[in-house]
C-alpha cells in the first residue's frame, strides 16, 4: 500500500475494524454526515479521547471535509482530545447539587484521586468531569460513574463508593 512519506497515519490505519466496518454502514445510508456524531462517539469510546490522524481518518473515509470534523468535535463538551480514565466520574455542580454540597464533594475526589477536574489518574482508571444537571436534582448532590447514577452522595461515601471500582481504591485513597 502506498503511503505519502513522513505524514501521520490516516485513512483506515487509524481505526480498528470495528469502527471502519461501522463507517461503512452509515456510508450506505442516506445521509452519511448525519452520523458524524456517533462515529465520533465510537471512536472516543475506543479510544477514550480524539486525535487529530482520527479526525483525518473520518474526513477521509466519510469523504466529509475536515473542518465539518473538526468544528464537530470541538463543539460538543462530552468529545475530548485528553485520554479519560477507564471510569469516568462526573459530578455534577449545577445549582441544587451545589446548595447540597457538591463542591465539598469535588474536594473530597480531588483529595482521595490526586487528580483534579479534567484529569486522569497516573494509572488510567479514573478521570473527573464535571457536569450541569443531570435532570436528576431530586438526588442531589449527583455523581455518575460510567452508566451508574449516585444520589445524595456525600464526601464519607467516596472512599466506598470508589471501593466498589476495585483496582483504584487501593491505589487512591491510600497516602502515597
Ligand atoms: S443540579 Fe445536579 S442533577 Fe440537577
Amino acid at each position: 500500500m502506498k503511503k505519502s512519506a513522513a505524514s501521520a497515519p490516516t485513512d483506515a490505519d487509524a481505526l480498528p475494524p470495528e469502527i471502519l466496518e461501522f463507517i461503512e454502514q452509515c456510508k450506505a445510508a442516506p445521509h452519511p454526515e448525519s452520523f458524524l456524531i456517533a462515529v465520533l462517539q465510537r471512536i472516543q469510546e475506543h479510544f477514550t479521547c480524539l486525535r487529530g490522524e482520527h479526525l483525518d481518518a473520518v474526513s477521509q473515509l466519510m469523504q466529509i471535509p475536515s473542518a465539518r470534523v473538526t468544528g464537530v468535535a470541538t463543539f460538543y463538551h462530552f468529545f475530548s482530545f485528553v485520554p479519560k480514565g477507564r471510569h469516568r466520574i462526573s459530578l455534577c455542580l449545577g445549582t441544587a447539587c451545589y446548595v447540597k454540597g457538591a463542591g465539598k464533594l469535588l474536594e473530597k475526589l480531588e483529595e482521595l484521586l490526586k487528580i483534579k477536574v479534567g484529569e486522569t489518574t497516573d494509572d488510567g482508571q479514573f478521570s473527573i468531569e464535571t457536569s450541569r444537571c443531570f435532570g436528576a436534582c431530586a438526588l442531589a448532590p449527583v455523581m455518575v460513574i460510567g452508566e451508574r447514577v449516585y444520589g445524595n452522595v456525600q464526601p464519607d461515601d467516596l472512599p466506598g463508593i470508589l471501593k466498589e471500582y476495585h483496582d483504584l481504591a487501593p491505589q487512591t485513597a491510600k497516602p502515597a
